[in-house]
C-alpha cells in the first residue's frame, strides 16, 4: 500500500462518501433534528450518545469521547490505519489511487504488507490440496467423521499439508517467494545444514487471521493421535498468539449484534459453532486469556461468556486470566460444558438449541468462584479472599451491593463482614484493581480532560472562533504562547491561526489532526455554542486563562527563589523576588479589574 496519498483525493473520498449511509450499515441511526442518533460502537451504553452530523459529515460520541470524520470512523471500527481506512472507502467510492513512489513508503508497514500476502498465498495452497488432490482424501474424510460441512471448511478456509517435505517451498518458489522470506514468516523450517523444509507437513490447516481476515498464521492438527497434536506457525512480524482471537474475523459482526462474546478454548469449537448458527464464538488457542486478547475483543463487546472445557476453565479462573478481563472491564459469565465434553462436542451433541438451554444457565464470574471456592474448601475467610478482588472489580455500585449480599449469603457472613472486608482488600492490595469502568475508558481514551476552569475556558473560546474567527485577533492580543495548554485544542487553535481567518471550513482540518485533535474538534463542532453573546463572555474566560498563567508562573518563581537560595546567589534571589512582586501587582490589579467588571 503506497505511503502518503495525495490531500485532493483524500478529500475526494472523503466528499464521495456519505458519513450517515456509511456508519448505517455499523450502528441503527434515528433522525433527531438536523442529526441523527444510536447507541456507541465504540463503548456499552444504553441512552445513545452516539451524534452523526451529515451536514458536517462528523461523528461524536458525548459519552465516550469518540470522534472524526468517515476515516476515523473505519480506523476505529475496523482497526485500519489512515491510509487503508482512505483506499477501503476510495474503492467503495470507486475512484483509483495512484500509487506514489517508493520514497516515502513506511517500510515496517511493507513488510507485514507482504507477510500477509505470503500467507494468503500458502493458505490458497494448503486450501487447493484439500479441495482438489486425490492425495488428500483423507484429510476430507476426517473433516467429514467430525461433522465439519464443506461450506464450514470454505468459510473457515480449511486446508491439507502434504506429507512431503518440500511442497509449500518448491510452490512458494514458484511464485516469486524465496525460502529465506518463508523462513522468516515459519512457513518453513530453517533445517540443520541450512536446508529449509516445509514446517507443517501431513496435518489440517487452520488459517488463523486478524480481525480484518488478513492470514498472521497458521495451526495445523495431526489427523492421527500423533504429537503434538496442534502446531502453530512461531511468533513473526505478524504473528502474535496472544494478540489473535481464533474466528474474530469472522464473528465479531455477531458480537456487535449480540452484544456479547462467547469465548472458547479451540480452533474445533469455533468451527463447530459457526456450522450451527453461534456466529459470536472465538478461541483463545490455549487456556489462559490474555490481556491484548481482551483489549482486543473491547473494540466490540466488554460482556463475555466462557466456554472452556471442565478443567480448563477451573485453571484459568484461579490463574489470573478471568480476573485479568474482569480488571479491563469485562462483565464475564462462565458456562460448564457437562460431561467432560469440550464445545465442540456438545454441540454435535445437543445442536444449537442444547447449547443456547446451557448457555442461560451461565453463571456470573462471582457465582462461578464462590462455587469453585466452596469445592475447594477452607473456612469463610478463606473462601471471602477469594472472591474478594471479583467484588472489588464489578462495575457499578448497585451491582457490587448485589454481590456482596450474594457472597454473605452464601457463606454465611453478615452483610457488614463482607463489606469490611471489601473495603480493608480496596485499600490496601487491593488498590491495583482500578475501576474497571475507567479501563474502558482509557481504553477508548476518554480523557475528557480534567473539568477544571482553564480547560473549560479554553473549549469555550475555542468553539466561539471555530464560528467567528474574526475574533481571533482580539484573543491573539489578550493569551500567552501557554494557550491553549490542552494539546488536542492546541492542534486545533494551530490550524485556526493558519486557515480559519481565510474562512477555511475546519471540517476539512480533520486529517491534519491526531486522533485526540479529532475528538475535539468533533464534539467542538457538535456541543451547543453557549447561548449568551460571545463578545460579552470572552472577557471573563480570558480572565480565567489568564489567572491561571500567572499562577503557574508564580510557582516556577517560587522554585527559582528556593533554588537561588539553596545556592546562596543572593544577586539572583533579589531578581526572582522582584519578580514576584511584579507578578502580585499584575494579579491585583487583574482582580481590581473583574470587580469592575461584575459590579
Ligand atoms: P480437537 O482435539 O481436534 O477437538 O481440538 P481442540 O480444538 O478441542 O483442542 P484442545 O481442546 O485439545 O485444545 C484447545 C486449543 O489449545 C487448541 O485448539 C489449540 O489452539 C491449543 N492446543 C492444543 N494442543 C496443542 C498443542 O499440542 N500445541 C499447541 N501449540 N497448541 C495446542
Ligand atoms: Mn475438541
Amino acid at each position: 500500500m503506497s505511503g502518503l496519498i495525495p490531500a485532493d483525493i483524500v478529500e475526494s473520498v472523503r466528499q464521495a462518501t456519505d458519513i450517515v449511509q456509511l456508519i448505517g450499515e455499523y450502528v441503527r441511526l434515528e433522525k433527531k433534528g438536523k442529526n441523527y442518533v444510536g447507541s456507541c460502537p465504540f463503548h456499552q451504553e444504553r441512552d445513545p450518545s452516539f451524534t452523526v452530523s451529515p451536514e458536517k459529515q462528523i461523528f461524536y460520541c458525548f459519552g465516550c469521547g469518540a470522534g472524526g470524520n468517515v476515516f476515523r470512523f473505519l480506523m476505529l471500527s475496523e482497526n485500519l490505519s489512515f491510509p487503508e481506512a482512505v483506499h477501503r472507502l476510495a474503492a467503495r467510492a470507486g475512484i483509483t489511487i495512484p500509487r506514489t513512489g517508493g520514497a516515502v513508503e513506511n517500510s515496517a508497514a511493507r513488510v507485514q504488507e507482504r507477510a500477509w500476502e505470503v500467507n494468503s498465498l500458502a493458505r490458497d495452497f494448503y486450501r487447493q490440496y484439500l479441495n482438489r488432490r486425490p492425495e488428500a482424501v483423507h484429510a476430507r474424510s476426517y473433516l467429514q467423521k467430525r461433522g465439519v460441512s464443506s461450506q464450514t471448511a470454505e468459510i473457515f478456509q480449511l486446508g491439507y499439508a502434504p506429507p512431503q517435505w518440500d511442497a509449500l517451498l518448491h510452490f512458494l518458489a514458484s511464485r516469486g517467494c524465496s525460502s529465506r522470506e518463508a523462513v522468516s514468516l515459519g512457513l518453513l523450517v530453517a533445517g540443520e545444514r541450512g536446508k529449509p523444509y516445509d514446517r507443517f507437513r501431513n496435518r489440517l490447516i487452520f488459517p488463523i487471521c486478524d480481525a480484518q481476515g488478513r492470514v498472521a498464521g497458521f495451526g495445523g492438527r495431526v489427523l492421527d493421535n500423533g504429537q503434538p497434536k496442534y502446531l502453530n506457525t512461531p511468533e513473526t512480524v505478524v504473528f502474535n498468539k496472544r494478540h489473535l482471537l481464533y474466528g474474530l474475523h469472522l464473528a465479531r459482526a455477531a458480537i456487535r449484534e449480540l452484544g456479547f462474546a462467547i469465548i472458547m478454548e479451540g480452533y474445533m469449537d469455533v468451527v463447530t459453532a459457526h456450522q450451527h448458527g453461534i456466529n459470536n464464538a472465538v478461541a483463545s488457542m490455549g487456556t489462559s486469556l490474555t490481556p491484548e486478547q481482551g483489549k482486543l475483543l473491547l473494540r466490540y463487546t466488554n460482556q463475555v461468556v466462557i466456554a472452556y472445557d471442565a478443567d480448563a476453565a477451573g485453571e484459568a479462573a484461579t490463574g489470573r486470566g478471568l480476573d485479568l478481563l474482569q480488571e479491563l472491564g469485562f462483565r464475564i459469565r462462565v458456562v460448564n460444558v457437562p460431561e467432560g465434553k469440550d464445545p465442540d462436542e456438545f454441540i454435535r451433541l445437543h445442536g444449537r438449541e442444547g447449547w443456547l438451554e446451557l448457555l442461560t444457565g451461565a453463571e456470573s464470574l462471582l457465582d462461578y468462584k464462590l462455587n469453585r471456592s466452596f469445592r475447594e474448601g477452607g473456612d469463610s475467610a478463606t473462601m471471602l479472599a477469594r472472591v474478594l478482588p471479583n467484588l472489588a472489580a464489578m462495575p457499578g455500585e448497585l451491582e457490587r451491593e448485589e454481590g456482596i449480599r450474594r457472597v454473605a449469603a452464601r457463606l454465611s457472613l453478615s452483610w457488614e463482614a463482607v463489606k469490611d472486608a471489601l473495603k480493608r482488600f480496596q485499600s490496601t492490595g487491593g488498590k491495583k484493581w482500578s475501576n474497571p469502568d475507567k479501563n474502558v475508558k482509557s481504553k477508548h481514551n476518554i480523557i475528557k480532560s480534567s473539568d477544571n476552569a482553564r480547560f473549560k475556558a479554553e473549549f469555550i473560546l475555542l468553539q466561539i472562533l471555530l464560528h467567528q474567527p474574526v475574533l481571533l485577533p482580539d484573543l491573539q492580543r489578550e493569551v500567552g504562547p501557554s494557550f491553549p495548554k490542552d494539546a488536542g485544542l492546541r492542534e486545533i487553535y494551530q490550524l485556526l491561526c493558519r486557515f480559519g481567518v481565510k474562512g477555511d471550513n475546519p471540517v476539512r482540518w480533520m486529517d491534519e489532526l491526531t486522533e485526540r485533535g479529532q475528538r475535539m474538534l468533533s464534539q467542538l463542532l457538535l456541543e451547543k455554542t453557549p447561548g449568551s453573546d460571545p463578545v460579552k463572555i470572552m472577557p471573563a474566560l480570558v480572565k480565567v486563562i489568564q489567572s491561571d498563567d500567572q499562577q503557574e508562573q508564580k510557582t516556577q518563581l517560587l522554585h527559582d527563589l528556593a533554588e537561588a537560595e539553596r545556592k546562596g546567589d543572593k544577586e539572583q534571589v533579589a531578581l526572582v523576588l522582584s519578580q514576584l512582586q511584579e507578578l502580585v501587582q499584575c494579579r491585583n490589579k487583574g482582580a481590581l479589574q473583574k470587580g469592575g467588571m461584575t459590579n
